[in-house]
């Protein structure tokens, strides 16, 4: 049997014979995972400048009660759960945020904090992470509000109406829907537990869509930074123009 040889030094955190500058991949990781997860928090309590014309913040949809009537506080804090729970369950995000936060380990080959004993994702809270599957299926009821969104952001006052606000929206869905559809998860729906393609008309089928599910998966690391910062974005324009700091650029 071969031998692996480990370029970890044991015993020390942060130790490692690695040469290259490991630690670089977890910056984006500081930046863009923490300061995302700050600005969402604030403005999910904000509760505020959600909206504009055409435009409903990603952060609020769908909006509930936003009459006040049986919830008093923000309504962006009835559905965070949803997307909020879907992100943090991802598969690539696990891995991001177990190294750059948790330095669990730090990364590949470099020695993480003594006196941790690995229990994978077998015990509490950790166990928790297998949710993602069920996650999975709220993220597409959320994906078809955001999809409606995005298509009335085309809308306004009974006539079509195409603002820089609506080109943000339409990106902002396009790598929603790519992030959802490179899902580790939704491969394995479409393509798992099959031990034979080509047996049945349907199992071929199914095989034609895990491959395009393959193809995507393959850039989902892309597609979950890529949708992190247009959902954000998007939110902050909103922000922007409800609050009267910019005014919506109207192309027609
Ligand atoms: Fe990342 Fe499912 S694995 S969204």
């Amino acid at each position: 049997m071969a031998e692996i040889k480990s370029s970890a030094v044991q015993g020390g955190f942060g130790r490692t014979e690695r040469r290259d500058a490991w630690w670089v991949e977890s910056l984006p990781v500081w930046i863009l995972l923490g300061g995302f997860g700050i600005y969402a928090t604030l403005r999910a309590f904000e509760g505020d400048f959600y909206s504009w014309g055409p435009y409903l913040s990603p952060f609020y949809s769908p909006l509930i009660d936003a009459g006040h009537h049986f919830w008093k506080w923000s309504p962006a804090l009835l559905i965070l759960a949803f997307p909020l729970g879907f992100r943090m369950t991802c598969y690539y995000y696990r891995k991001a945020y177990y190294r750059a936060f948790f330095a669990d380990p730090p990364a590949c080959a470099v020695g993480e904090p003594a006196g941790r004993k690995y229990r994978g994702e077998t015990k509490f809270p950790f166990i928790l992470q297998n949710l993602h599957r069920y996650f999975l299926y709220f993220a597409i009821i959320f994906l078809i509000f955001l999809w409606k969104d995005a298509i009335e952001a085309f809308w306004y006052e009974g006539h079509f109406y195409m603002g820089l606000g609506s080109i943000i929206f339409l990106v902002n869905i396009i790598l929603l829907s790519l992030y959802l559809l490179s899902c580790h998860s939704l491969r394995h729906i479409v393509g798992g537990k099959l031990d034979c393609f080509s047996c049945t008309a349907a199992n071929k089928s199914r095989h034609g869509a895990w491959k395009k599910a393959s193809s995507l998966n393959e850039r989902h690391m892309l597609f979950a930074w890529c949708s992190l910062v247009s959902v954000g974005f998007a939110d902050f324009y909103v922000r922007m123009v409800a609050t009267g700091l910019i005014k919506d650029f109207r192309i027609l």
